[in-house]
């Protein structure tokens, strides 16, 4: 008889953001006057650039020549992107990342749920709290972790970064050893960066300890204070304990194009074996490539006229998080985020529960967010908004929350 896999039964719910689909529906089906505005999802809401648009136009005919046209994707990814990430990402930075160490993919999340499968699933995870909900799922779904604890509101077997109010919501190094380390920064959903000398001490505690380091710089486009890295591997040592990955989602408005990439480096190894050998193996044999249009759009990213225009579109999505960030305060609130990152992390009021605040600004003020409680236990009484809406609706919730 089929079995399945049981650590599926292990999973809490549906995924956070089909939570809030249904409870807006319902409340959209019950209220169909209603104008709701979204600040929950991270999704973006501007065009593509003029520059992307353009190379995409110009693949589109290249696949309509027999002399030009282009079927599978090499595994790992074109070379003409990988060469401009390689240069523009990496080595503007003074960082030592060769083409080859970066795997193009269809996005972050995929890389970010994929990476676990090349580790022990006897490996200990640790993750920040709250977290970025993907990267606990899949090493739940893995069975890298036991059974939900209903009480402390998190799993068994996955170590806990606690990410306070008084620390900058950046975690301590963890008390129990962990084997895989996952680090956000910018964060999701806090909005919280991390300076180089912080990140500086992760780097040194995973190459003393042998953890792996698994790095998620989706956000690295929004840092605006010159000092904080980009990049992990602008720490020293990083090579030796860290994974990256990037997405094109953010910084380029892909999120329905889909394009990212992870940085696995040559020099990293664990139990005997090269993980770029391992992420190469996975990577060729589980996935046919990011289409050629859509690495060609990526590399119009790199280009002068892509880098002035999505400069651009994130001054934008800035001056959202400005008007939200300046305005909550204004009315009272307490506000985190929205400097370096498109999300802004308020407290919710008079102590009021993270899903309790959802349904009170749903009902009341017409704006959809998202409840710190669904990033994890440390996420409760925390509230989360996003910067990528249109600056009308921007500034429409803003006062609807302030008229509260
Ligand atoms: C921290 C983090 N990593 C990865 C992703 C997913 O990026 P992508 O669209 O490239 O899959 C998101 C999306 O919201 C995110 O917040």
């Amino acid at each position: 008889m089929t079995t399945i896999n049981r650590n599926y039964r292990k999973l809490q719910g549906s995924y956070l953001f089909s939570n809030i689909a249904g409870k807006v529906a319902a409340f959209s089906q019950k209220h169909p006057e209603a104008e709701i505005i979204r600040l929950g999802i991270g999704d973006v809401t501007q065009p593509l650039a003029p520059a992307i648009l353009k190379a995409l136009h110009r693949a589109v005919d290249e696949m309509g020549d027999a002399a030009t046209f282009h079927g599978y994707a090499p595994d790992l990814g074109y070379d003409f992107l990988r060469n401009a990430i390689a240069r523009e990402d990496y080595e503007a930075r003074g960082c030592q990342i060769s083409p080859e160490e970066i795997f193009i993919s269809d996005g972050a999340k995929s890389d970010c749920g994929n990476i676990q499968e090349i580790f022990g699933t006897d490996n200990r995870v640790a993750v920040c709290d709250p977290v970025y909900p993907v990267y606990v799922d899949t090493n739940v779904m893995a069975g890298r972790t036991g059974e939900f604890d209903r009480e402390r509101g998190n799993y068994r077997g996955i170590i806990y970064m606690p990410c306070r109010e008084e620390e900058g919501f950046v975690p301590q190094l963890p008390q129990e050893t962990p084997d895989l380390i996952y680090l956000c920064f910018p964060n999701n959903p806090t909005g919280a960066a991390i300076t180089r000398e912080r990140l500086q001490e992760w780097v040194d505690y995973a190459n003393r300890t042998g953890a792996v380091i698994l790095y998620d710089a989706a956000y690295e486009a929004y840092i605006s204070e010159p000092k904080l890295p980009h990049s992990i591997y602008e720490c020293e040592g990083a090579r030796e304990c860290a994974i990256e990955f990037r997405s094109f989602s953010k910084n380029a408005g892909f999120t329905g194009v889909r394009l990212g990439f992870t940085v696995v480096p040559k020099s990293l190894k664990r139990d005997g074996a090269q993980l770029w050998d391992l992420w190469a193996r996975r990577h060729g044999t589980r996935f046919n490539g990011a289409p050629y249009l859509v690495q060609r759009a990526g590399e119009a990213v790199y280009t002068p006229e892509g880098k002035s225009q999505l400069a651009g579109q994130i001054a934008y999505y800035m001056e959202n998080a400005r008007i939200i960030r300046e305005g909550l305060a204004g009315a009272g609130f307490t506000v985190y985020g929205g400097v370096n990152a498109p999300y802004i992390w308020l407290k919710t009021p008079e102590g009021m529960k993270s899903w309790e605040f959802f349904d009170y600004l749903l009902e009341k003020a017409r704006v959809v967010g998202t409840p710190g409680e669904g990033f994890g236990a440390c996420g409760e009484g925390y509230f989360r908004l996003t910067a990528f809406g249109d600056r009308e609706n921007t500034r429409r919730a803003v006062e609807r929350i302030c008229r509260l």
